[in-house]
């Protein structure tokens, strides 16, 4: 989104395409002229400025992906991707010179596949001459603040596999492209270089930021994005972009813009040639003051713009050809079309040293009261179900291969992984899991994954049947959070699978709504599994409201095998009084053999936390606040909270209360302290028996409004940790970034908003440390966070706002459904540890990736046929602790896609931060591995084929790649943080 042309909507004028002038099919045709040897030729001697026609086409925001596409809705906003193509192709082939970049998949997949033989055939013409040219080339162009790794590197591969497999090499993208997205993760840049990118560009950072690298001319930089990859491997060159992504001032010849054409007929009225190239020269020579050598990018397009293509390139020929006279004249600037790969070339040609940058470029202001950190955490729900879905797909890929073919056509119907795959990709988008979106588009990101996961469903029914070898029916309880599902409702003898999509064995609690009061659970071997039965909460109850009857909840622990299931089953006993459904009052202490939870009699909040191993003990104080959302009658500043920018009217956050009521349940399976706190704040910690984690279950909502003030929620944790200003918060899920308050690494900040200034995003877990003790708390979904008092950290869950904050979606962030009229309820889980620092990654890494990718429960009614198969592993044994099996997905008919990672930084762990060696053949115990190649991250290229410019930092040595060799093709080694992409091609033993 851009608000800077947020315009008058024009009349819509129909192309008439005319003439072609430059028929294609008359000029030498040649597949290698793409690329940097399509660029227009530049002039050493003068001031060269790349323009840049594009457009910035949003995957959903004020109006849906698919109402976008169409330009359905022009009453929300003027804009119709479909158009947009149909007019530039058109345009493009009336003057070889011009260039057009194009950059969401998503969008151009929808259009390429209405295209005629012949249409399709004209565009890659196109395509093979540099006259198009894709750029970034991701089904989106993804958030950088809330979306997960794992997504951000499978929405890539979807969009460029398309690019390669339409147009080959000439569709590979060799410039990443994040112009609109609100800050800038370190892991993203890390992740582009892995994916073979020579450069990258964007258009948003801190104002401040900006203005000092204007001064200093440094809006380029080489960015070292990773602390443990060895360079260059997540070294990425970083360009800034001079407008935004808008057209200098005056220069907007879009319909939607309305600025003066070219009016160059002397015989007309208001001939302006002379004042037009007097002012792009003008343009061009303070622009050129803060960019470092003698080339300049203008980006001449933005929002949905180039549905009249004509406007824009019939403008441009003039301003190219007017302004080029001038040289005759003495003038020293050189205008030409050109692309972000042509403008990155000549800044690689240049040979210049470059800054190096090792943070990242959060948080994002645009100005002293604006800081965009609200979006952080702005709708909660639909983060959550994002991140769930993440989690249901990478089960739905590895079933798929596992089960073979008859998990997409087998006893239960069709089933794809395909349909989720794309609605993650679009849910991807920085105006989707953001929560940026009007309310209407949310749900259509919701209803999109919602369908996905259906087809999913029947594709891992499927499996499961071929798998197990039984054809009993398998039934999805997805509202198992809230208590809901009716089968274990009701039934008095099922089963329930569970499917492990982690590389290793991993236990976890399993709970249950019944209405029974007493279960036996059995495991694979008919061994009974402790277990225990406890009654819904009060806060449960309300939160479920009508969905749902249960009056108990039966909890026991579970345990799956790596990449495959084990079957648990449950009958109900005759119904005999149990103890366990009494509450034992309000004790002050809940443990298990690893940690013990102490709480304050008199007020009911947690007030220590003790490792019962490591014999740590720390004050923790825990409770709920709100701050109070501007509404913009400020003296300082106009600007309110909203879905993008998170201003508090006060520094001091209002508590909910001070005390909470609580009842406390104990048994050997669960010992919890259910915490409530008003009629819309309630919780419940947890520990299992067999957890390292203290679980807070968080249900907050329908936050009121009747007092007429805007409310942002948090959860703080006070802690006897001593930690100077500092704190941690990881960077798309995976490397952790150091936080100082009040601090940014490369320049002098003067802070304007003390808490907005210092929230960061938090997609998977944030800590505090100091020498003794780190407490680190494993979030569910992304969210913002700081650490605002020493000792202190503090979680924003949950907002509900009155007022726009004019950022263009124009709409309060005021969620509402038709179950919670009233607004939404949220519910949530924060896990803590406490650990010791050296080791404290040895525990929350493992812990993230069991949250990340969580058990796919499927119940089974009655008894399971005799003879099926109760549990299963895709491995032959668990990967060792450091490696993560991040990917395994059917790639075509005989190969799959693997990727296997090394999850810890190399300074993180004396025992994991090791290299470590998996033998791919003896990787999986039903698939024979008969052959491999290696690819990079996006699975676009092959590893070996890997070419990228290099750049040299300033101030320091350039290091010298290295290469490391595996012990054989087989054997693969991974250093920490690295991510190894392969194809394997398979069979099944
Ligand atoms: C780039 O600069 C370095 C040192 O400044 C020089 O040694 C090298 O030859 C230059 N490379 C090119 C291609 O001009
Ligand atoms: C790219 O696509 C071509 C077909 O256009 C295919 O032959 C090639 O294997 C693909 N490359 C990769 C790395 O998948
Ligand atoms: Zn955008």
């Amino acid at each position: 989104m851009a608000v800077h042309l947020r315009l008058p909507t024009a009349v819509f004028l129909l192309v008439c395409s005319g003439v072609l002038s430059f028929p294609v099919g008359q000029e030498k045709r040649d597949a290698t002229t793409c690329g940097y040897q399509s660029c227009h030729a530049t002039k050493p001697t003068m001031l060269n400025v790349h323009l840049v026609p594009h457009t910035h086409d949003d995957v959903g925001w004020l109006k849906t992906v698919d109402q976008y596409f169409y330009g359905d809705r022009n009453d929300i906003q003027h804009a119709g991707v479909q158009y947009i193509l149909d007019s530039v192709v058109d345009q493009l082939l009336k003057n070889p010179d011009r260039r057009f970049i194009y950059v969401e998949t998503g969008f151009f997949y929808r259009w390429w596949k209405q295209q005629s033989p012949s249409m399709q055939q004209t565009v890659k013409q196109l395509v093979n001459e540099g006259r198009l040219e894709f750029v970034n080339g991701g089904w989106c162009m993804s958030d950088e603040a809330t979306t997960h790794y794992s997504a951000v590197i499978d929405q890539m591969t979807i969009g460029l596999r398309f690019l390669n497999e339409t147009f080959g090499i000439c569709g590979r993208p060799r410039v990443a492209w994040h112009i609109d997205p609100f800050g800038h993760a370190r892991e993203h840049a890390s992740i582009f270089a892995q994916m073979g990118y020579d450069g990258f560009f964007f258009g948003r950072l801190d104002y401040q930021d900006r203005n000092r690298r204007m001064k200093v001319k440094e809006q380029e930089l080489l960015w070292r994005a990773s602390d443990s990859l060895t360079p260059p491997m997540a070294d990425l060159f970083t360009g800034i972009l001079p407008n935004g992504y808008n057209p200098p001032e005056g220069f907007c010849w879009d319909q939607l813009c309305s600025d003066a054409p070219i009016r160059d007929d002397p015989d007309l009225e208001d001939y302006n040639v002379d004042d037009v190239v007097w002012r792009f020269l003008h343009a061009a020579k303070s622009q050129a003051l803060v960019y470092k050598t003698n080339h300049i990018i203008m980006t001449m397009g933005s929002d949905f713009q180039y549905e009249n293509a004509n406007l824009w390139y019939k403008n441009l020929d003039k301003l190219i050809r007017y302004v080029n006279a001038q040289q005759t004249n003495g003038s020293n600037v050189n205008v030409l079309y050109s692309t972000p790969s042509c403008y990155l070339q000549e800044l690689h040609r240049a040979n210049l040293t470059w800054s190096l940058k090792t943070d990242d470029f959060f948080p994002y202001a645009d100005n002293a009261h604006n800081f965009w950190t609200g979006y952080f955490t702005s709708r909660p729900a639909l983060k959550r179900y994002e991140r769930i879905s993440n989690s249901n797909l990478q089960s739905c890929n590895q079933l798929e291969v596992l089960g073979g073919p008859v998990s997409r056509k087998g006893l239960f119907g069709l089933g794809d992984s395909e349909t989720l795959r794309k609605a993650m990709a679009v849910a991807q988008h920085h105006d989707a899991v953001s929560g940026t979106e009007k309310q209407h588009v949310a749900n259509d990101y919701a209803k999109r994954l919602a369908k996905g996961w259906q087809h999913c469903q029947v594709l891992v029914s499927n499996s499961l049947a071929s798998l197990t070898g039984s054809s009993a029916e398998r039934i999805y309880c997805d509202n198992l959070n809230v208590s809901v599902c009716p089968l274990t409702e009701s039934s008095k003898k099922f089963s329930v699978s569970v499917y492990n999509p982690l590389g290793r064995t991993v236990t976890w609690p399993v709970r249950l709504p019944v209405n029974g009061t007493a279960y036996s659970v059995t495991d694979t071997q008919g061994k009974y599994v402790d277990c225990q039965v406890l009654p819904v909460s009060r806060a449960t109850q309300e939160v479920r409201r009508n969905r749902g009857f249960a009056s108990n909840e039966l909890v026991f622990q579970v345990q799956a095998p790596p990449l495959g299931y084990s079957t648990y089953s449950v009958s109900l006993l005759k119904d005999q009084p149990s103890s366990s459904l009494l509450p034992h009052g309000a004790p002050t202490v809940i443990q298990n053999k690893f940690l013990q939870v102490t709480f304050d009699p008199d007020t009911g909040l947690m007030n220590g936390l003790i490792n019962l191993e490591t014999k740590q003990t720390i004050k923790l104080t825990q409770n709920f606040y709100w701050y109070n959302a501007s509404d913009g009658n400020n003296y300082e500043s106009q600007q309110t909270s909203g879905a993008y920018i998170f201003r508090p009217n006060s520094s001091t956050p209002l508590m909910v209360n001070s005390k909470a009521k609580v009842e406390s349940f104990q048994n050997s399976v669960v010992q919890e302290m259910r915490q409530w706190f008003a009629p819309w704040v309630s919780q419940v910690v947890r520990l299992y028996s067999d957890s390292k984690a203290v679980e807070l279950e968080w249900t907050v909502g329908p936050v009121p409004v009747n007092d007429r003030q805007g409310k942002e929620v948090i959860t703080r944790l006070d802690t006897s940790i001593k930690t100077s200003e500092l704190f941690y918060t990881d960077s798309n899920g995976r490397e952790v970034l150091q936080r100082k308050k009040d601090f940014r690494p490369t320049w002098q900040l003067k802070q304007t908003e003390p808490i907005a200034g210092n929230y960061y995003p938090i997609n998977s877990r944030a800590f505090i440390k100091d020498d003794m003790d780190q407490l680190t708390v494993v979030t569910d979904r992304s969210q913002g966070g700081g650490s605002i008092y020493n000792g202190s950290l503090e979680i924003m869950i949950h907002r509900r706002l009155l007022y726009d904050d004019y950022r263009g979606v124009g709409e309060a962030l005021d969620e509402r459904s038709e179950i919670f009229p009233d607004g939404l309820v949220v519910r949530g889980r924060l896990l803590l540890s406490l650990e010791r620092p050296a080791s404290a990654a040895d525990a929350h890494r493992p812990l993230a990736q069991e949250v990340v990718s969580q058990p796919l429960l499927s119940f089974t009614d009655g008894d399971l046929s005799q003879n099926a198969r109760l549990e299963f592993s895709g491995l032959q044994a668990s990967l060792p602790p450091a490696v993560h099996l991040l990917t395994l997905s059917q790639w075509d008919k005989e190969s799959v896609l693997l990727r296997l990672e090394h999850q810890f930084q190399s300074w993180e762990s004396k025992v994991n931060s090791q290299p470590v060696t998996v033998n791919l053949q003896k990787l999986f115990s039903t698939l024979d591995v008969l052959g491999v190649s290696e690819l990079n991250l996006s699975a676009n290229q092959w590893k070996d084929e890997m070419r990228r410019f290099d750049w040299t930092p300033e101030k320091e040595e350039k290091p010298l790649p290295k290469t490391f060799e595996d012990l054989s093709v087989w054997e693969i080694t991974l250093r920490p943080m690295e991510i190894r992409t392969f194809l394997l091609r398979v069979t099944f033993k």
